[in-house]
């Protein structure tokens, strides 16, 4: 069938309002009745190691992966760029797993690491949106997100339904190695089924985001910062907001921020900090008034306890709901592509096919 607009402007927008429906579609596949319906390959029993390899967006899933396969899991997790992956060729274990991620399936340096790893590793597991995919085909097990088509470049809501399976996968090798109860894997999957209705919350912030997006698109730079899971979550606001409005953005973890990037704040440096009110939130307000010192233009994106503990002489404050903790990096996604993609409207650039970039990489 032909894919349309469905009444939005461009694909990006009807992509970022789809999330909430198809990140339930993928939660229904892959659960039921408050257990888990992964495929039968996925068993982490004597599994030692997770070592996860893709490019842009995919990679930063992985990011974020990472600390909830060692978190919820205790199971140590390495990620990887795929182009530089396949050719350190590092060493594999034969009781690790290795995981590939890719919306297309069909990402050329992604795939080269795939066969890289064949024969090496215990499984090659990958996380595809195309299931018909050259990945998805030469994998032990596959598991797809369910996004349905993506055709905008920057991915959107395949990065939330990639963080959805991940932390299934994450879930589920916590039970397996006994770190997780029936009743605790329970809990985690009652947190996700809130997803769908806290993201539709947040679309609805979308007029407030554009009313701050016509003042970013003046920028020239603009650094955001997050701690913990949140900081993979910095890296992939600062790519979707450079891949379409051409703005030169940086990610960068909080706690680095000393170590370099505080030399570019003045007054039109505008620093978006992604910090839910959760542990790690003083550590980051403390970052976030190094730049305020400095007359750095902070937009706080935080929850209602957030914002009023620490908004208090921020330039702007864009007030989430509240969400589980170790679930924030999915749904700040939502603010994070909606910055981007009206900072790109302010500037008119074209945002479904930015310049010099491809949907899908094939050649390296
Ligand atoms: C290109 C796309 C990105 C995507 C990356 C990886 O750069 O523009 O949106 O994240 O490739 O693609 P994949 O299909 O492997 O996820």
């Amino acid at each position: 069938a032909r894919i349309e607009k469905a009444g939005y402007k461009h694909f990006m927008a009807k992509e970022i309002a789809e999330q909430p429906v198809v990140l339930a579609d993928a939660l229904k596949h892959y659960s039921r009745d408050g257990a888990l319906t992964l495929p039968e390959g996925v068993d982490f029993t004597g599994v030692d190691r997770v070592t996860m390899v893709a490019c842009g967006t995919a990679n930063y899933a992985c990011q974020v992966a990472k600390y909830w396969f060692e978190q919820i899991a205790g199971l140590p997790c390495d990620v990887d760029i795929a182009s530089e992956f396949r050719y350190r060729e590092p060493p594999l274990s034969d009781r690790s797993w290795a995981v590939f991620v890719s919306q297309s399936g069909e990402t050329a340096d992604t795939l080269a690491a795939l066969r890289y790893a064949r024969d090496k590793v215990a499984r090659i597991v990958s996380v595809v949106n195309v299931t018909t995919s050259s990945i998805a085909r030469e994998s032990d097990v596959s598991l797809p997100i369910l996004a349905g088509v993506e055709v905008g470049v920057a991915s959107t809501k395949a990065f939330t339904c990639q963080l959805s399976v991940l932390m299934l996968l994450a879930i589920k090798a916590g039970l397996d190695r006994g770190r997780l109860t029936e009743e605790d894997a329970k809990a985690h999957l009652a947190d996700l089924a809130l997803l769908p209705g806290l993201m539709n919350h947040a679309l609805g912030l979308a007029a407030e985001i554009s009313g701050i997006a016509e003042k970013l698109a003046e920028a020239q730079d603009i650094l955001f910062l997050g701690r913990g899971a949140m900081f993979p979550l910095a890296l992939e606001g600062a790519l979707k907001l450079k891949e379409i409005s051409y703005i030169h953005a940086e990610g960068y973890a909080s706690g680095e921020l000393k170590h370099g990037p505080i030399a570019l704040i003045d007054n039109r440096v505008p620093v978006i900090v992604l910090a839910p009110h959760d542990a790690l939130f003083e550590k980051t307000v403390s970052n976030m008034q190094e730049v305020m010192a400095r007359n750095g233009q902070v937009l706080l994106i935080s929850d209602g306890e957030g914002i009023r503990v620490a908004g208090h002489g921020c330039w702007k404050t864009l007030a989430m709901p509240d969400v589980p903790d170790r679930l924030a990096p999915i749904l700040y996604a939502i603010p994070a592509q909606l910055l981007a993609y009206h900072t790109a409207i302010a500037k008119g650039t074209d945002v479904d096919q930015p310049r010099n970039l491809a949907k899908s990489v094939t050649v390296e």
